[in-house]
């Protein structure tokens, strides 16, 4: 059994989701207004003997308890296993980190050895002076173990060769870099180095300033097996502790990280210049609910700021109703905060810090809501003066609102919202309805409520259908405009649905070079292995002119899979009373009759539906 399925038969579908609708029974199944689109007529079912869940409504989709909670919580899949894991007591193989990455994180340990030695060394004063002048005092450039790299682009391959790396995994920490000559050469040059480490502390990678005015200003350890901007915040294993006691504050620079604790200020970490990611905002999550976020007033009227700052809120909020997932009460004091302060024009946290201490901590205290923050920068876009404008702060503002968890917190945003726009609330909720979402939680199921049924989903391992279909897939990249038919959902299990995800990202982005690697980058350890041996996996011989026509079978016998079964789902959904189709009055019946008509070979399966229903 896999850990996907031994956590799906720990758990049932029934529960998990009734913590975030009401569920009512309908005959075998139980049915409730769909927790992720308006409506007035339940068309979200859950069906417990399948133990899945399916909206014939609006958002028609539909999967198993994984895929209810990544919805339900904006999570991605690696998040949900590892919470469900933690729920149900399912351990996860927990992949011994690869050998290369171990390699990388001992390539940068002793290159940052060496880069400590050498700002230490006679070569290394006009270095030690630039640090003095910036205020950084011995202490401070011990804790962040501040360095130097030497100027001539040799000294640390030499040395690192020396010490029996080989040149290619030098290059895959990212330390050196081949030139047009082909020959290696250091990529850090004269530079002052700081070592980035993740919040265990490992050391993950390097910044790198240069000590002039040499452009860029900054040059970073490319992405890496174990360096990602994205999922890193510069300082956080130094933060940790004061974080979790005084909240976070969020900074820009690693110049304004280090000149902070230089001054007492240990809860501040730094986003290394661009917008807060979701891996970044998770991880804060764990530490702490209250975060602070500084920002330069240019960055802060920027529209990507806008962007970043609402997806944190949603991210921030959505993961405080993950938390209730594992606790049976919600915890009213640990609903999440994010505050902005505003810095003062031309100046950044390290020069404030440096010039005021005191101006500094007044500005993180008065840090305002980033609810109140949002609603002014965006009142700023449209013209409140309007009916229109106005409309259309109500629009942008909503889905904000609705992200809150907690009906008390959402009915305050709602009234600020109101009256902001000038109207009382009545008016507003007559206009747009009322901001329910998936956290409006209930515990009041169903009392009959049945006990886990593991036996019936938790049978089968693999998949060799889908799996098949993803291998060829991998394999043969030149086939992505057949597969442009497949769509996520005709992949039953989670595994498959997240590499086809991940996969279609890959197109999206239009990630150069080979796919592989990128795809074992992005994707979650506890599926890379699943990952290698799909890459892995013998298929048999097939001619190039052959293949696109059985690849376009496979995918054609996932899609007729599928709405097979949809049509069992929707007798199910109509055991009670079959609809009446020539009242319309359930168009998505007849929109699935539709693509099964269209489906060769589909017929029989519709046929024997309609004389069933005579
Ligand atoms: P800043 O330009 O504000 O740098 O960029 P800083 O930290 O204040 O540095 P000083 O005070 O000028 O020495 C903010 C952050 O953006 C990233 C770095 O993480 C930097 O700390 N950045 C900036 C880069 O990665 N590359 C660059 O070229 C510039
Ligand atoms: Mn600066």
């Amino acid at each position: 059994m896999t850990v996907v399925d031994d956590i799906k038969s720990r758990l049932d579908i029934i529960e998990v989701v009734s913590r975030h609708v009401t569920l009512q029974r309908s005959g075998r199944s139980y049915k409730a207004n769909c927790p992720f689109h308006e409506e007035k007529t339940p068309s979200f079912f859950v069906f417990p003997d399948r133990q899945s869940w399916r909206c014939f409504g609006g958002c028609a989709s539909g999967g198993d308890v994984f895929s209810f909670v990544m919805r339900a919580e904006n999570l991605e899949f690696g998040e949900v296993l590892r919470r469900l894991s933690e729920q149900t007591g399912v351990a996860l193989p927990r992949r011994e980190r690869r050998d290369e990455q171990q390699n990388i994180s001992r390539i940068n340990e002793d290159a940052l050895g060496y880069f400590q030695r050498y700002l230490a060394s006679a070569q290394g004063s006009e270095a030690r002076a630039y640090l003095e002048q910036r205020g950084l005092n011995r202490e401070t450039i011990e804790k962040f173990e501040l360095g130097l790299s030497p100027p001539d682009g040799e000294s640390l391959n030499n040395h690192l060769l020396h010490q029996g790396f080989s040149a290619a995994h030098l290059a895959l920490a990212g330390v050196v870099r081949a030139g047009e000559d082909g020959r290696h050469r250091d990529l850090f040059r004269g530079r002052l180095m700081i070592p980035i480490r993740n919040g265990q502390g490992d050391l993950s990678g390097f910044g790198a300033r240069a000590l002039g005015e040499d452009e860029p200003k900054y040059l970073n350890t490319p992405r890496t097996a174990v360096f990602d901007k994205g999922r890193i915040l510069y300082g956080l294993h130094l933060a940790k502790e004061a974080a979790g006691r005084d909240g976070i504050v969020v900074v820009e620079g690693y110049m304004d990280a280090i000149a902070a604790h230089q001054h007492g200020f240990d809860n501040v970490v730094a986003c290394m210049g661009t917008a807060l990611t979701e891996h970044q905002v998770a991880e804060i999550k764990r530490l702490t609910h209250r975060v602070t976020m500084a920002l330069d007033p240019d960055a802060a009227g920027r529209q990507a700021t806008l962007g970043s700052l609402e997806n944190s809120w949603r991210v921030l909020q959505s993961r405080v109703a993950g938390k209730a997932l594992g606790t049976t009460l919600f915890q009213r004091q640990d609903l999440p905060e994010i505050r902005i302060a505003l810095l003062p024009n031309g100046e950044d946290p390290d020069q404030l810090i440096r010039r005021s201490a005191q101006e500094w901590t007044a500005l993180v205290e008065g840090a305002s809501p980033l609810f109140d923050y949002l609603l002014m920068a965006i009142s700023a876009q449209v013209d409140s003066t309007t009916p229109q404008g106005k409309a259309r702060l109500v629009e942008l503002m909503f889905p904000i609102v609705a992200a809150a968890p907690d009906p008390i917190q959402q009915d305050h945003y709602f009234q600020l919202l109101a009256s902001h726009v000038g109207v009382t609330r009545e008016t507003l909720q007559a206009s747009v309805g009322r901001p329910t979402t998936a956290a409006r939680r209930s515990r009041s199921v169903a009392s009959g409520q049945p006990s886990a049924t593991p036996s019936a989903f938790a049978k089968q391992d693999r998949d060799p259908v889908e799996d098949y279909c993803l291998a060829v897939l991998l394999r043969y990249p030149e086939l992505w405009e057949i597969a442009e038919a497949l769509r996520p959902e005709y992949f039953r299990r989670m595994e498959n649905r997240e590499i086809f995800v991940r996969w279609q990202q890959a197109q999206l982005q239009e990630i150069e070079g080979p796919l592989a690697p990128w795809l074992k980058d992005t994707i979650d350890d506890e599926l890379s292995e699943h990952l290698d041996s799909l890459l892995e996996r013998s298929l048999p011989p097939l001619e190039s002119p052959r293949r696109p026509a059985a690849f376009q079978d496979t995918v054609g016998r996932l899609e007729a899979r599928h709405l097979k079964e949809l049509k069992t789902e929707e007798g199910m959904r109509f055991a009670e009373a079959p609809p009446d189709l020539l009242e319309q009055e359930y168009p998505e019946v007849l929109e699935l009759n539709r693509r099964i008509k269209e489906k060769q070979g589909m017929r029989n399966l519709l046929e024997q539906d309609l004389s069933r229903r005579g």
